[in-house]
Order: C-alpha cells, then structure tokens, then sequence
C-alpha cells in the first residue's frame, strides 16, 4: 500500500464520519464505514460533487456506498463494485443503484462500466444495500439487494432484469444487510409434500413443500 493508498483510507473516515455526526445517522452507517474502510480507493475516487479525489472520471457518481469490493486487480488496474446509495443525500432523487467501475491506477481515471436499476421500479433505500456477481451465471449476472428495502433484483450482463424477489409486504418491513445467491441442495429428514389438483382435463397444478 502506498502514500497514497493509506490517505485514502483516512479520508474516507473523515468525510463519512463528518456526514455522520452532522446528519445524526443510525447505527447501520456507522457499520458501513467499518466495512468501506478496508477499500483502500474509494477515499481517492470521485465519489461525489466535491471532485477532490485523485482520479479524474467523466460518468462515475456515487455516495453512501456499501459492499465495495475489488476484483481483478493488477499493478494497473482493477475493477470496483458496490451498491450505490447517493439517493440517501436527499439532494438525489435516485434510484438506488449497483455500479461497476473500472480503475486505470497508472492513468488515474475511473469510468463506469455499468450501472443497474429496474426502470419499472424505483427504490431509494434508506439504509444497507448489497452487489453480489453471480459465480457460473454464464454470462456475467448480477445480484442486487436493496437493504432497508426488502426487494432483491438480479441482473443479466446487459444490465437487464431477470429476476425480481421481494420478502416483506411493506417498503419497510423488512430489511437485509446482505443478500448472496449460491448454488444450494439439500435432503431433508421427511418426505416431500405434494398436493395434486387436476384443475381441467389437460391441466394439473402441483403444490408441493
Ligand atoms: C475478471 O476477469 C475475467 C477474465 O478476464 C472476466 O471474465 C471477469 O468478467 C472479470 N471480472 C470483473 C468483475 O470484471
Ligand atoms: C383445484 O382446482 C379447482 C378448479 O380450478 C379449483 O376450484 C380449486 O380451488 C382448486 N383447489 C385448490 C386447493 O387449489
């Protein structure tokens, strides 16, 4: 890690921390800056309007990230995805989004290579929020889940809505910090439960636990 590497991660404190304490946050962000603080970049980006970073990006806008990771990373480049929560600034009127963002460390430029939102849906969550890539999707999908909102949404590699999943009634009663998709069997301990319904001659509906 060099100078400016750990800069980065004291900047990121302090910015996020200045916003806290005068926005008098929940715990849920206090959390979230643990979790950002070991991205050693995201301090130097421009991540917001304030344009003080060290890198110069044309399309790259975020705020209030969470579940920043790195994957692909060389001496000169690597790639960075994260939930996008700028919505949360209030002056933003969202959505919620997932970014995919390429980092030219030799050139220091930053462009982004996708950016994902259901354009029938527009969610602005208040808290959490998580960007999973999908491992063996074929092509490259992509999981978000929208934290204080209890919707999941997964994204092929164009960016397009393949699967939408909600697990609370309300907008807000529910909410995940993290949602992962594995490959996942199991056999439990007693039979399955079937109930067959022979609704018409040619149809049958099959309910089963
Ligand atoms: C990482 O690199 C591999 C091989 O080039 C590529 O298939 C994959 O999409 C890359 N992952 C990301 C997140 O860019
Ligand atoms: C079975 O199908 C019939 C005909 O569609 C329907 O009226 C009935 O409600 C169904 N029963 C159940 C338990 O789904």
């Amino acid at each position: 890690m060099d100078i400016w590497s750990t800069f980065g991660i004291f900047a990121l404190f302090s910015i996020l921390t200045r916003t806290a304490l005068s926005a008098g946050n929940s715990p849920w962000v206090y959390l979230r800056f643990t979790v950002v603080g070991y991205i050693r970049l995201l301090g130097n980006l421009k991540g917001d309007d304030d344009n003080h970073g060290d890198f110069k990006s044309e399309n790259v806008n975020f705020a209030w990230q969470h579940d920043a990771r790195i994957h692909n990373e060389t001496d000169e480049s690597l790639v960075l995805s994260l939930y996008n929560n700028a919505a949360m600034d209030h002056s933003d009127p969202g959505p919620s989004t997932g970014l995919v963002i390429h980092v030219d460390l030799v050139n220091k430029k930053a462009w982004r290579i996708q950016e994902l939102t259901d354009p029938t849906d527009h969610i602005v969550s208040a808290t959490q929020g998580s960007f999973q890539f999908l491992p063996n999707s074929g092509t490259e999908h992509m999981l978000l889940g929208y934290g204080s909102i209890p919707k999941l949404k997964e994204y092929d590699g164009d960016g397009n809505v393949v699967l939408r999943g909600q697990f609370g009634k309300d907008t807000f009663s529910a909410n995940a910090y993290r949602i992962f998709k594995f490959p996942w069997s199991a056999t439990p301990h007693w039979d399955p439960a079937l109930f067959v319904n022979h609704t018409t001659s040619h149809m049958t509906d099959l309910y089963m636990s």
